[in-house]
């Protein structure tokens, strides 16, 4: 851990100098600095609509919903529960999702939906997720939670951000956690140093400190996953469809997940491919 003296000196590595920034940028990183994370509204919606289309297509083509038997896309995304039960649901999740990731326009259209924060919180020379995830809970399902957590523990980097994008829209126990950041760090700080930790015991105590985030049909949040974070058993009546993908800037450090394997690049500039390429001419 830094030591104060040795933090305070090595501070004006990050911080920006004073007066760069538009106002609206400003605002919305002090923002991102303050909570960790930030709900921001889409941009093109149709293009969010296009993708719950083709989500409902994929998944009642999957399950066999056909002619009469073929439900409105609402009661399918909101009533999951009535076509597909919890062994089924993996199967229904992948094979939506391969049918997504084949799409490479609809690929861009998750970045393209949410560009201007993304470069707010990450730069904009960017390397983005090879494939998007998609998260598919039934309502009391126990299947698929994420007790809390940081993504770094696991090795990502902490340089990485993800963007949460729903389908449907979400709230309370449909929603996910998070720990704001300034009490993640104290929590993290008090931990740090313990061979390991209960999540569920840490849950129970940090509980009046949680976020539960409201993010309606249209938004997304963007969230560092060096915050705490989490889910619990869904316990609202209606499923909860959500898309996650993770975002960092190109020449950040990368953890667990590589540039190249899980990472792609989106928005090289020229300038850095330059660079790159004289470097690697030099050394053949
Ligand atoms: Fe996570």
């Amino acid at each position: 851990m830094l030591t104060k003296t040795r933090a305070a000196k090595t501070a004006h590595r990050s911080q920006p100098r004073p007066g760069f920034f538009s106002e609206d940028e400003h605002a919305f990183i002090e923002g991102f600095l303050r909570d960790g994370y930030a709900i921001i509204p889409l941009e093109q919606k149709d293009r969010l609509d296009e993708v719950r289309r083709r989500v409902y297509e994929l998944g009642c083509e999957h399950l066999g919903l056909k002619g009469s038997k073929r439900p409105s896309l609402e009661e399918f995304l909101d009533h999951t529960e009535r076509f597909a039960g919890v062994e089924s649901l993996n199967a229904l999740r992948l094979a939506v999702i391969n049918g997504l990731n084949s799409d490479a326009q609809l690929m861009r259209g998750f970045f393209d939906m949410a560009r201007r924060p993304i470069e707010w919180t990450v730069g904009n020379e960017i390397a983005m997720q090879r494939t998007i995830n998609l998260s598919i809970q039934l309502p009391n399902d126990d299947s698929s939670l994420l007790p809390l957590h940081s993504d770094v523990w696991d090795g990502n980097s902490p340089y990485e951000i993800v963007l949460w994008l729903p389908l449907v829209d979400c709230f309370k126990t449909k929603s996910m956690y998070v720990l704001p950041r300034a009490q993640s760090r104290k929590r993290i700080a008090e931990m740090r140093g313990l061979k390991g930790f209960d999540a569920e015991k840490l849950f129970q105590r940090i509980k009046p400190e949680l976020v539960w985030l409201e993010v309606p049909y249209g938004s997304a949040v963007l969230f560092t996953h060096c915050l705490m974070h989490g889910n619990r058993i869904n316990e609202e009546k209606t499923t909860r469809w959500t898309f996650n993908i993770r975002l960092k800037g190109l020449l950040t450090p990368y953890g667990a997940k590589e540039l190249g394997e899980s990472f792609l690049p989106v928005t090289t500039r020229p300038a850095t491919r330059i660079g790159f390429e004289y470097l690697q001419e030099e050394k053949s």
